[in-house]
């Protein structure tokens, strides 16, 4: 239960459908959940972070354009018996970030654990590549984290304690036809250290996990993209990976619950590569 903490933070109760905070009935010493924003956890690499933070005791926000699809995945977890809730929300919008950390708030506590992981793909070789699509990547991986993380860190800084998780790639070392995404990935970890030196003395580490070949929606839209099978596009990946497997979305949602957890508050700035081998 690595999400769940004695702290000022106070139990839930139930408000319009939200789990809500009731400042009046809470004793301060009692253990309370942490709460998380996911974004992109409609679907993929997100949904397996919000699902297993979800089962390390905290109280979840997905967060995704894909609003239709939170929802479900937010009703999933409480299925499970977890606390979810769903917003439709743009990461590179500055009006609608703020819009959700409000709500966020509302529904469930100031946020003190944040995944930036929403993410699209917008391949190309550079001589192709149009400037919606260089600026369409690069706003929704850099831009994204960025609003959503100066959004976010005001709650962080004021519980004195808090949690970035980033979503980089092993793309950040350079992969052909993703100039883009590679600039954007590796801007990720810049961002990432950078964050960790800042937020350290307020109780906030910011860490990035780097992932490999993970299959998921993404892959599978890349593989029919260039023309081949998913299968035959696992297979190729699969033989350049040393576990000798694709990852899975729960591979990268355990490194993240670690990164949240109690325990990891001397572990900043880090990038993990989550690759089935040694990669950088
Ligand atoms: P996915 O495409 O399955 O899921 C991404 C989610 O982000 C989708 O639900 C999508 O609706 C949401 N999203 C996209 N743009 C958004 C926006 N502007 N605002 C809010 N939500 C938005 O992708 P997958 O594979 O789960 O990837 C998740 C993250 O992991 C991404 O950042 C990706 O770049 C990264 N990654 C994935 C790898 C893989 O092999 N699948 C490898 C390395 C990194």
């Amino acid at each position: 239960m690595q999400c769940r903490v004695f702290q000022t933070y106070r139990p839930v109760g139930m408000m319009n459908g939200f789990h809500m905070l009731d400042d009046e009935r809470i004793p301060m010493t009692s253990t309370t959940a942490r709460v998380a924003i996911v974004t992109g956890g409609a679907r993929g690499i997100g949904e397996a972070i919000a699902r297993r933070l979800a089962a390390d005791g905290c109280a979840v926000a997905v967060v995704d354009l894909r609003e239709q699809q939170a929802a479900e995945t937010a009703q999933s977890i409480r299925d499970d018996g977890g606390t979810a809730i769903a917003i439709g929300a743009d990461v590179s919008d500055e009006a609608a970030v703020a819009a959700c950390v409000a709500r966020v708030a509302d529904a469930l506590g100031a946020p003190a654990i944040l995944v930036n992981n929403a993410g699209i793909l917008r391949d190309n070789l550079l001589f192709k590549m149009t400037s919606d699509d260089w600026d369409q990547v690069l706003d929704v991986h850099l831009r994204g984290a960025f609003l959503m993380t100066r959004a976010v860190q005001k709650h962080m800084v004021d519980a004195g304690w808090g949690r970035v998780v980033n979503l980089s790639s092993t793309s950040a070392l350079g992969n052909r036809g993703q100039v883009n995404y590679s600039a954007a990935k590796a801007g990720i970890q810049g961002f990432t250290k950078t964050l960790a030196i800042e937020l350290g003395r307020f109780g906030i580490t910011a860490n990035a996990i780097a992932p490999g070949f993970i299959e998921t929606d993404m892959t599978r839209e890349t593989a029919a993209r260039v023309g081949v099978s998913f299968e035959d596009f696992v297979a190729g990946a699969i033989a350049q990976i040393p576990v000798g497997r694709a990852g899975a979305p729960a591979d990268i949602a355990a490194a993240a619950s670690f990164f949240c957890a109690e325990g990891a508050g001397f572990t900043s700035g880090q990038v993990l590569y989550v690759a089935g081998g040694p990669t950088a």
